[in-house]
């Protein structure tokens, strides 16, 4: 229960994907909510589907969960079909959102230039932006792990000043631990964030770099969560599939009480 000596304030955020009607979200917050309700100390965050969002807003009104958006348009309006722009997002009640999550990469064609562009009308539309970064399996194993997330980095942040960077959440994601169960080591996904968190300290500075939360995401579940947050390097997670339920994303959350 040592939370004190935790040098960043985790968070605990949840995506769900292309999962969830307006009533099932409803459903989970009249459970989830009463879970959490003593949590302190752990900031919680849930991604639902757009038709969900006011909802999910509306049930988590006077709680300290912050609802964000999955994905966002650049441009603040326009002849984008299907698209959804920042202030709409801030309309409906959105403080956060998701960017360049790997899913977008690769089933969209997101490239790092339209997640930079992504990320400055986050920015300027005031919502706080959760950057995505993580290799492939193939990656990894021919060892570009490191080349990857620089230029995934860089590709996003690169032309940002300090001051626009500080409230940006960053997630690590190796792609080969989404959704397959097969989480990274504790050990390696704090070796991935040391090394992300020296990419922020060389670009923006020790200090920025030392308050910068960076998330882990790829199968974590009730089971992994205190091995993977008892690594100083790891601030929080991003959570797929072990959101979606009521019971296990409380106990992600909680995980200090496991
Ligand atoms: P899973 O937790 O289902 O592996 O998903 C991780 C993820 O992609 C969160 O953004």
């Amino acid at each position: 229960m040592a939370t004190s000596s935790r040098p960043r304030v985790p968070v605990i955020a949840g995506n769900w994907k292309m999962h969830k009607t307006r009533a099932e979200t409803r459903e989970f917050f009249a459970a989830f909510l009463p879970l959490v309700a003593r949590t302190s100390e752990c900031e919680i965050v849930v991604a639902p589907a757009f038709t969900a969002l006011a909802d999910a807003v509306a049930a988590t009104k006077d709680s300290p969960v912050m609802i964000a958006g999955q994905d966002l348009h650049w441009e603040p309006q326009g002849a984008f079909t299907g698209e959804v722009s920042a202030g709409m997002l801030v309309e409906t009640g959105c403080r956060a959102v998701l960017i360049g999550h790997s899913e977008r990469r690769e089933h969209f064609g997101e490239t790092d230039e339209m997640v930079a562009r992504k990320l400055r009308a986050a920015l300027e539309a005031g919502l706080r932006p959760i950057v995505c970064v993580g290799e492939t399996l193939g990656e990894r194993e021919g060892n570009r792990t490191e080349e990857i997330l620089e230029r995934q980095f860089h590709g996003a942040v690169g032309a940002l000043t300090a001051r626009d960077f500080s409230p940006i959440l960053l997630a690590y994601e190796p792609v080969w631990a989404i959704g397959t169960g097969r989480t990274a080591t504790p050990e390696l996904a704090a070796e991935a964030h040391g090394f992300l968190r020296t990419l922020v300290a060389t670009r923006f500075g020790r200090e920025v770099a030392a308050a910068t939360r960076i998330l882990y995401g790829g199968s974590v579940k009730p089971g992994n969560i205190r091995g993977l947050m008892a690594q100083e390097q790891i601030d929080g997670a991003l959570v797929g599939g072990a959101s979606l339920e009521a019971a296990s994303f409380a106990a992600i959350v909680n995980f200090r009480e496991g």
